[in-house]
């Protein structure tokens, strides 16, 4: 039987990142990914350049920009592992990167930059790499003592029974099946007796019933900036990005965000023309201008916008100067508090993370240990799900990093 320190099990952006760690910190370190290719996501991320991280990201009020049962929980491994730090790996790796809106960074080339650092971070540590490897079972070992320098547990592979002190599940969620995704950090989580947040697809498009969104299903392809929001009081949460129309429904920047806050049933509102005076604009137009409504609101939002909005009623259909304020009125509080509830989302197939997952609850703040000793969670199968824009990555660099801190130490 083949013995390691570490077996990794995921070779996604959190297994590579820690497995390189961990090599380089003196462990040694099995690797192993159940598909051809190593960090498929990655390869995807940010339209194949990868955001890698977020300078906005602030890790002593980690609440901004991610959710989870505990919003708090990753303070610890964010701040120890920053995205200054991962840019200070970049930039050792000579990628070139350039900053977008708000803080997002990305690579000016290409996803597989990235993925070749990881690589040669895993490299550069010793790390061995099994994959396509299929696991089909984790225990822990009958006859070792169960000291912290002990081959605690037995991992039954395709390519035979391997034996680790620490066992890392890096497997992430479930988005995205067709490139890899499984639940099986869940099902080992339950095997040992942790809980699991009920998982649901998020940063997710949203769906609306067909007849319903029959009307704005011509709007399709169109993009505009908004503000959204959902839930009330202290569940409240807004967005300013763009919004894209879809022929089931909504997406874009915008949607996907408020999509991990949003609960089935409940309905999100949006502002369709945040950026212009809309009641006044309407005013104004009614005594100055004798173009129709339609004419005069494509002025302040996107025409294809104004044909569809106005088609709604027929006390819109009319020159401006001849509708009535109680029309006017009507029409700007559609607009900009125009309230809907989706139907659902598009799923798994087109979440980019999954919230929810492993407890944090039963898992070490600081190292990412669960109550099960020499078990390990990090990445996406954990509940931490960060905003769009980098925040996941830059929590599958910290997290990761944390545990093969954590493990070197145990060992040392
Ligand atoms: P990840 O999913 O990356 O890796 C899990 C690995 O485990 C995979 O290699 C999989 O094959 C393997 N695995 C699963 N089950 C297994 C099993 N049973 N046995 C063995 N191996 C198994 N985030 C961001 O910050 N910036 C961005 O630009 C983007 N863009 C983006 C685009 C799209 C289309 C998607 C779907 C997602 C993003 N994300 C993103 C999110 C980001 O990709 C995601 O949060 C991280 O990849 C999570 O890293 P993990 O390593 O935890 O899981």
């Amino acid at each position: 039987m083949q013995s390691f320190d570490t077996v990794v099990i995921g070779a996604g952006a959190a297994g590579l990142f820690c497995a390189g760690v961990a090599g380089q910190l003196g462990l040694k370190v099995l690797l192993v990914d159940h598909s051809e290719k190593v960090a498929e996501k990655v390869r995807i991320a940010g339209g194949g350049r990868c955001n890698f991280t977020n300078r906005d990201l602030d890790p002593r009020a980690p609440h901004k920009h991610f959710l989870g049962e505990n919003p708090n929980f990753c303070r610890s491994a964010l701040s120890r592992y920053t995205p200054q730090d991962f840019i200070a790996l970049v930039q050792k790796h000579a990628i070139p990167f350039h900053e977008k809106h708000k803080g997002q960074l990305f690579g000016d080339r290409s996803s597989e930059d990235f993925i070749r650092m990881l690589l040669a971070e895993c490299e550069a540590g010793g790390v061995t790499r099994w994959q396509p490897c299929k696991v089909e079972n984790i225990r822990e070992s009958a006859s070792s003592p169960h000291g912290t320098d002990a081959y605690r547990y037995e991992i039954d592979s395709d390519r035979g029974v391997v034996q680790a002190r620490h066992v890392v599940i890096a497997t992430g969620g479930l988005s995205i099946p067709k490139i890899g995704a499984t639940d099986f950090g869940y099902r080992v989580a339950r095997q040992f007796g942790l809980r699991v947040v009920e998982p649901r697809p998020a940063l997710v498009p949203l769906t609306f019933d067909g007849e319903a969104w029959a009307p704005y299903a011509q709007l399709a392809g169109l993009a505009l900036p908004v503000v959204i929001e959902t839930g009330t009081k202290k569940q409240r949460m807004a967005f300013q990005e763009d919004l894209l129309f879809t022929h089931r429904g909504l997406s874009g920047p915008a949607v996907l965000q408020i999509s991990s806050y949003w609960r089935s049933g409940e309905s999100i509102r949006l502002n369709l023309a945040p950026e212009a005076g809309l009641i006044e604009a309407l005013a104004q137009a009614k005594v100055s201008s004798r173009k129709l409504l339609v004419n005069e609101l494509a002025a302040i939002v996107p025409s294809r916008l104004a044909e569809a909005w106005v088609q709604q009623d027929a006390a819109w259909q009319r020159p401006v100067a001849d509708t009535s304020d109680k029309a006017l009125a009507a029409l700007a509080a559609r607009l900009v508090q125009w309230e809907l509830v989706p139907t659902g989302s598009e799923g798994y197939k087109k979440a980019e993370v999954t919230a929810g997952g492993v407890d944090t609850r039963d898992l070490s703040s600081q190292c990412l240990e669960s109550k099960q000793p020499g078990l390990y969670f990090i990445g996406e199968v954990v509940d931490v799900t960060g905003w769009l824009g980098g925040y996941n990555f830059q929590w599958a660099w910290a997290s990761g990093h944390a545990c093969a801190q954590a493990m070197a130490q145990a060992q040392a």
